[in-house]
């Protein structure tokens, strides 16, 4: 039986992969190269530097570790300026009733995101007194699809691996999911993330019965 619901935030509770896109387009830009939609997709779930590799990859570029981490920090500082502005408007349809619902029915929440902006995010659209745990890139060193994250969100709720369920946007996140014996619904298309257990395409709608999986 699931008896807690783990979260991941960019993707899930709200559209912040296109502020990562945008923010990471401008350096492939500026570095003068392409950096497409399509190419995105290996970004989610990855973490900060894990991500400048695979750009810089596409890009067939190469930089030395101090400026690799300058490039990461000016790609941070965009994403932070796009994150600031961000308010509750910005929850994705149906987020918020559905952890109203999981909370009234005794369901423990966490969130599980590799991002270090996690806890901004979740303080500027006022979703914080939500979760019982909020494990994110501050609290992890290894990214998804290590399945660190997640199971550091379990423990945190005092629950096993196996009571939990995991919401994921990236397939990186389905596969860490899946490493933490967890099950796991997509959020997004069934083309992406055709290895989850099930996959919605957001929150309208859903209700608990979600849950029996
Ligand atoms: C994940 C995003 O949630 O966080 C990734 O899906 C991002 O795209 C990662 O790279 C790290 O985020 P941040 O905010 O620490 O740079
Ligand atoms: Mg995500």
């Amino acid at each position: 039986m699931i008896k807690g619901c783990i979260f991941d935030l960019d993707g899930v509770i709200v559209d912040t992969a296109k502020y990562h896109y945008l923010a990471w387009k401008r350096l492939a830009n500026e570095l003068g190269f392409e950096f497409t939609e399509e190419d995105n997709e290996r970004l989610k779930g990855v973490s900060r530097m894990k991500s400048l590799e695979i750009l810089l990859e596409i890009g067939n570029k190469d930089f030395d570790e101090e400026t690799k981490i300058e490039l990461a920090e000016k790609k941070n500082g965009w994403y932070v300026e796009y994150i600031s502005k961000m308010d509750e408007s910005e929850i994705l349809d149906g987020v918020k009733e559905f952890l109203t619902e999981l909370r009234e029915k005794g369901i423990k929440i966490s969130l599980g995101s590799v991002s270090k902006n996690a806890m901004t995010i979740l303080k500027n659209i006022n979703l914080l007194p939500y979760f019982d745990a909020v494990i994110d890139g501050t609290k992890v060193t290894n990214a998804k699809p290590d399945p660190e994250v997640f199971l550091k969100a379990a423990e945190e709720l005092g629950l096993k691996p196996e009571e939990c369920c995991v919401f994921e946007d990236a397939v990186a996140g389905i596969e860490a999911a899946r490493r933490a014996n967890m099950k796991v619904i997509g959020v997004g298309s069934p083309e992406i993330l055709g290895s989850a257990d099930k996959v919605i395409d957001g929150f309208k709608g859903i209700t608990i019965d979600i849950l029996n999986l």
